[in-house]
């Protein structure tokens, strides 16, 4: 039992009443140094499959499988982005794990199968606990096992709670092999016999209990009633068991006190080793909804049940920097927000908002109107396409921050201060966040507004949609930007070149489309970057090597894109299509590309923008190119 406070003056207060303290200090100097030498400590996160950063939509309770497919056909007839489906607990029967609602659900195979056939992935939830029937083959395998937690060391009887399905239920130890062999075993048997998932969303794990402790409630024993309380607890009913298991209840080997804050790790690292058996090949991803430090090695994870709210809205983008710094690059809130009902414009804020989260899903309550963003009007649709499309085209990019992510535990989303560390002002902005160094998001978060306030530090920015640069006097400062209900502003940093893809309405289709560059320039004419290229299923492509590296760099007028590694070839012949170079300082007199002088009809040059831009190249990705222009 800890409790932590944080005061004024930089002092941290530990309150403990056992057990052995380690500190590990990291130096850093960078923020950026702090979360990768943490990271190296605790393991960096998994590598996400591609369509895993592709849009994602959910809802509990459809209520049956028409709606579920009138949705996702609604979707498709609009044309809109969206690579993941899922299955909340109302297809299960009863909302037992490993089983689907013969009424309501009947035909989900095929609905799944007709999912896959559209290049779209199917996402099915699991719950930790397991209902205690004799009939319920989950329960009588893991039974007979001894998988389940007992009441205390003393007894062999399981402890019974409540959850979603009606009546006993029992919970399973995920930290002992026995437990996770039997996991697995349930998994992949309902994979093969019942559904044909593609990923695992894992929920309620902290881990949750209807009732306080147990049907029998808990022992007066030092476990039940430790004699010191953090204040959390205090505040709510002053028991350390309140809607979770009893303290003193025996998983093998060790009592729940010690291992509570486990048990959502546990059950993401076991889900994680079934995803394993039941894809040896593939990647696939879990998601979950308790963690610990090192679950981002096996997990993802969002925000948990927010609200309908514009100040959900705004503490989603604390939520998501924060899990940056804890090695949790893949995060996002539920977009719309999950619990009550959202508006129309709410909605289209968080879809231009969610279009930014490393995982973005819509997803929604039980009791909430629904708020997929095709039910709303023709301009929310064509809204939410349209920024839906924009993530699509800057995948490559995010894919690349997962690599840096996955291999030197870099952060995903930033915040300022976090890449300015010794700017002051940096320090007081919560409403914007970065996607690595160099795509600045600006979100409305307030209702009605039509403007939004951003801070923007003393370097070149430039909008991503038109390559218009802040204007000089503007940098360093606060900036009231225009931003109508259809509009986010989004901003490039000068110095650096994103990769680009042209988009599609889910990422099979999209990964076989010609690539782009946005090169940004910097005070200096210079910017760099980087692609990472791989199939964007197979497992481990970086301890297999199955991957290809790209380098573009520009100085001297000069873009060299230059192939590091080609381990992986693409099937598509993939090539670079559309360079788009923002901040050139002259009209260029002509432009080389690979030695060969561009017609003049093959690029323009808005002398007002100062934005160059390329068209209907064809630039082979695994080979190095030379563009170069003069004045
Ligand atoms: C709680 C989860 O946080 C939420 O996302 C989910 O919809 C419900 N459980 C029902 O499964």
């Amino acid at each position: 039992m800890t409790d932590v406070t944080l005061l004024p003056g930089q002092i941290l207060t530990y309150r403990v009443i056992g057990g052995v303290l380690d500190f590990y200090l990291f130096m850093g100097p960078s923020p950026e140094n702090v979360v990768q030498q943490y990271l190296e400590l605790i393991g960096r996160p998994v590598m996400p499959p591609y369509w895993a950063l592709g849009f994602h939509l959910s809802k509990w309770d459809y209520g049956n499988l028409t709606v579920m497919r009138d949705v996702v056909e609604s979707m498709r007839a609009n044309d809109m982005p969206h690579d993941v489906q899922y299955a909340d607990i109302d297809y299960m029967d009863e909302q037992k794990s490993f089983t689907v609602d013969p009424i309501n659900y009947v035909g989900l195979g095929e609905f799944i199968d007709d999912v896959h056939a559209h290049g779209q992935r199917f996402i099915i939830i699991l719950d930790h606990t397991i209902a205690k029937m004799e009939t319920y083959e989950p329960y009588t395998r893991g039974h007979e096992l001894d998988v389940f937690i007992k009441y205390n060391s003393d007894t062999n009887e399981e402890l019974i709670g409540r959850m979603w399905p009606p009546g006993d239920n029992v919970f399973p130890d995920y930290m002992h092999e026995s437990g996770i062999n039997w996991w697995t075993e349930q998994c992949h048997q309902f994979h093969n016999t019942s559904l044909d998932f593609d990923a695992l969303w894992v929920d309620m794990n902290e881990p949750s209990n209807m009732i306080d402790g147990s049907v029998n409630g808990c022992g007066e024993d030092r476990w039940n009633r430790p004699p010191y309380l953090p204040k959390l607890y205090k505040v709510f009913s002053g028991t350390l068991y309140e809607e979770t298991l009893c303290m003193d209840s025996d998983h093998h080997g060790s009592t729940h006190y010690n291992v509570h804050s486990l048990y959502g790790h546990s059950h993401a690292k076991a889900t994680h080793r079934a995803l394993e058996k039941i894809f040896p090949d593939k990647r696939s991803f879990v998601l979950t909804r308790s963690n610990f430090p090192s679950t981002s090695r096996y997990a993802g994870h969002w925000l948990g049940d927010n609200k309908s709210q514009w100040v959900h809205m705004r503490w989603s983008v604390i939520g998501m920097i924060e899990f940056g710094l804890f090695g949790f690059p893949f995060i996002g809130a539920d977009i719309c927000g999950f619990i009550d009902d959202t508006t129309e414009e709410m909605c289209q804020r968080w879809m231009q908002l969610g279009a930014f989260y490393p995982f973005a899903r819509n997803h929604n309550a039980r009791d909430a109107i629904p708020q997929h963003p095709t039910v709303f009007s023709e301009t929310m649709t064509n809204v939410s396409r349209d920024i839906l499309l924009h993530r699509y085209t800057l995948i490559p990019f995010l894919y690349t921050l997962f690599y840096e992510a996955n291999t030197q535990g870099s952060t995903v989303v930033r915040s300022l201060m976090h890449e300015f560390p010794s700017n002051v002002e940096a320090l007081h902005v919560e409403e914007q966040f970065l996607w690595g160094p160099s795509l600045l998001i600006t979100p409305v978060m307030r209702e009605a507004d039509v403007t939004v306030r951003g801070y923007f530090p003393d370097v070149r920015w430039y909008s991503y949609y038109s390559g218009e640069e802040l204007p000089e006097y503007e940098r360093g400062t606060w900036v009231t930007l225009s931003a109508p209900l259809d509009f986010i502003p989004v901003h490039v940093r000068g110095g650096y070149i994103l990769p680009t893809q042209e988009p599609a309405n889910t990422t099979v289709y999209s990964r076989r489309n010609p690539l782009g560059l946005i090169v940004a320039l910097n005070d200096e004419q210079r910017a760099a970057g980087n692609l990472y290229w791989d199939d964007g299923e197979s497992r481990d492509p970086v301890d297999n090597g199955a991957y290809s590296l790209l380098e573009f760099t520009v100085n001297q007028r000069r873009l060299s894109m230059s192939v590091i590694r080609d381990s992986y070839v693409p099937p598509d012949n993939l090539a670079f299509s559309l360079i788009k170079v923002f901040g050139l300082d002259s009209a260029p007199s002509s432009i080389e590309v690979d030695s060969v002088t561009l017609s003049a009809d093959s690029y323009t040059f808005d002398a007002d923008l100062k934005v160059l831009i390329i068209e209907d190249q064809t630039l082979a990705m695994l080979e190095d190119h030379i563009i170069s222009w003069n004045n």
